[in-house]
């Protein structure tokens, strides 16, 4: 099978093309440089036989899509449009990367692949029209939102919090706000498992099992690079404000997968520790 991912040079991108070259796949990877997304000439030069195409690429700066919406728009939904308008055109199947930011975070329980999307933030209602974009394109995709995400290729919260714990005696961390963290090359891993399984087109939610808040997420990292987790205090999103609304009940149910008979990703904490070593190292 040939596969093109777009994005190539992001966390998830690198990850994802790794993956795929190391399972002696054929693949085609485009930085940026190489595919803007949002340039439909290029979009349609670059897609010709392939069977599959990957689009990892995204505006990702959450806060800044705020100020930024339209240039997000173009990216995180224009582009998706164009690349599965290229691959049905060519009769590939178009893959998706989308985020637990398509739901408010208003929920207690965990949401579906098919509750309604009800974005709080710019960055949210983009990557909720890039899904909807798909949709409308071809009826041969797979979106797979994902969440709380880290790598070892790219900034991510672990290793920020890693440098954070070398600098300082102490750390506030906010406790009001739960989800998912979740390895780029887990992702990486599912989305070729549901190929592979020809999954029927649809949702699917590429997160880690179990739920944890970001202070109880940072207790973790802590340990992982030797240091007490007893530095890590606890915060609120109250005195913690940022530009963009975070979700607070960031939890995805898994039940597409189950349906698909495609297992999902381990449980946070465990997938956590086969991370570690690639993502901040061991003391
Ligand atoms: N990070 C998270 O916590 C998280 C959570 C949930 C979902 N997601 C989703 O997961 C996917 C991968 O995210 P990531 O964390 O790997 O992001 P990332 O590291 O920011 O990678 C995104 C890549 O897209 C590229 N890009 C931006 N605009 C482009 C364009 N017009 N054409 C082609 N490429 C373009 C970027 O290139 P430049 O760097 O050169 O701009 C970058 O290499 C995205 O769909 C994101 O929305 C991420």
């Amino acid at each position: 099978m040939r596969w093109l991912v777009t994005g190539a040079g992001g966390m998830l991108g690198t990850d994802v093309v790794s993956l795929l070259t190391a399972a002696g796949e054929e693949v085609v990877p485009h930085t940026r440089q190489q595919l803007d997304i949002t340039t439909p000439a290029v979009v349609e030069s670059a897609i010709d036989d392939v069977d599959v195409v990957i689009n990892c690429a995204a505006w990702t700066a959450v806060d800044d899509a705020e100020t930024h919406e339209s240039e997000a728009f173009r990216i995180n939904a224009v582009g998706p449009q164009l690349l599965a308008r290229a691959a049905k055109r060519v009769g590939a199947r178009m893959v998706q990367i989308s985020t637990d930011y398509v739901f408010d975070g208003h929920a207690s329980t965990p949401y579906g692949e098919g509750a309604a999307m009800a974005p709080a933030s710019a960055y949210g209602r983009t990557k909720a029209a890039g899904e909807w974009a798909v949709r409308a394109e071809t009826d041969d995709f797979l979106i797979l939102r994902t969440a709380w995400l880290y790598g070892a290729h790219g900034g991510c919260f672990p290793k920020t919090m890693a440098r954070l714990a070398a600098e300082r005696p102490e750390l506030q961390v906010v406790g009001d706000q739960v989800g998912q963290p979740t390895w780029t090359a887990d992702v990486a891993d599912l989305l070729r498992r549901l190929v592979d399984a020809g999954a029927p087109s649809g949702v699917y939610h590429a997160t880690a099992t179990g739920y944890v808040s970001w202070h109880g997420f940072t207790k973790e990292i802590v340990s992982s690079i030797g240091r007490s987790p007893e530095m890590v205090k606890e915060t609120t999103s109250e005195a913690f404000v940022r530009p963009a609304p975070r979700p607070a009940f960031s939890v995805l149910g898994h039940d597409a997968l189950e349906r698909a008979g495609v297992a999902p990703i381990g449980d946070w904490a465990e997938r956590w520790h086969a991370a570690a070593p690639d993502v901040v190292g061991l003391a």
